[in-house]
């Protein structure tokens, strides 16, 4: 069988449709949504990134506050930065692009994040109310990967699937998310044993190695109609590329995300999405 490709692009402009409207409903009440994004240090991949984010917001009509931070700040600096911005009544979502450098506490960073503009969903605040099912601001990724089922309607009631992955910005939100939806959901990591075998009884793989030399998701690894969502994102000679190759997993697989053009534009679409949640949730709470 040839599957059905799941076009992340297409999938993240009717999200950014929706967003625009918001955003304009939102200015009709004299609120200006904003984004305040953080990046320490010169890594390149990750100023592209938040690059990206600012051209997405700037599309949708969302105000961006850019702060750039030399490499060896100190966390009390980080921390000042952060304190500033959650008192800041002008500004609704902060994001801080991680990775950060060695001197500088990720966790320590993002829980200073006030949990009510917490765009990634990382305090722990805000994991607390996901493992809860009352979550407002959850992690953009997997809220891009939910956001790609409903949009094929695919129901994941009582279906298995695995997870390749564990970090707090994908694997384990991505878990939480898709147990609400009566999945099965297994996770597995770098010292799980029968990944393969485990692979085979999946109805849904959801991968995010992101490292070929370590992995990579081939055709004998999938049972027939399988979906395949790729989150990974590396390069290969000069190429990105994922976990799998879209062009042969498809030909097994019901649907399977390419890689570019599939999870990541749904990612920086969520992430518009949840900084219109964080504007609202400040103005619900008066702040
Ligand atoms: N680095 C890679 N992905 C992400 C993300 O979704 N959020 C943040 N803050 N940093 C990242």
């Amino acid at each position: 069988m040839t599957g059905i490709k799941i076009d992340g692009k297409e999938i993240a402009q009717h999200v950014k449709d929706r967003v625009k409207k918001a955003v304009e409903e939102l200015k009709a009440q004299n609120i200006n949504p904003c984004l305040a994004t953080v990046l320490v240090g010169e890594n390149p991949a990750s100023a592209a990134y938040v690059r990206t984010k600012h051209k997405a917001c700037e599309e949708v009509g969302i105000i961006t506050k850019d702060h750039k931070l030399a490499s060896n700040i100190t966390q009390t600096e980080l921390n000042e930065t952060i304190d500033n911005l959650n008192k800041d009544t002008s500004v609704h979502g902060i994001l801080v692009q991680l990775p950060l450098p060695d001197q500088l506490n990720e966790f320590t960073t993002t829980s200073k994040i006030s949990p009510l503009k917490d765009v990634d969903g990382l305090t722990p605040y805000n994991v607390g109310l996901l493992a809860m099912k009352k979550a407002a601001l959850v992690a953009c990724t997997p809220l891009g990967v939910m956001e790609m089922f409903d949009y094929h309607n695919i129901n994941l009631q009582g279906k298995n699937v695995v997870i390749i992955n564990r970090s707090n910005l994908v694997g384990k939100p991505i878990y939480h998310l898709l147990l609400e939806r009566n999945a099965t959901v297994i996770t597995c990591h770098s010292k799980t044993k029968n990944l393969e075998e485990l692979c085979r009884l999946a109805d849904i793989i959801i991968t995010a190695v992101g490292d070929r030399t370590k992995f990579t998701l081939t055709p004998d690894m999938i049972k027939e109609g399988a979906i395949v969502i790729d989150v990974a994102i590396s390069r290969n000679e000069e190429k990105l590329v994922g976990d799998t190759d879209f062009d042969q997993i498809i030909q097994k697989a019901s649907f399977a995300t390419p890689v570019p053009g599939g999870v990541g534009p749904l990612t920086v679409a969520m992430l518009l999405k949840n900084t219109i949640t964080a504007a609202s949730l400040n103005i619900q709470l008066g702040q």
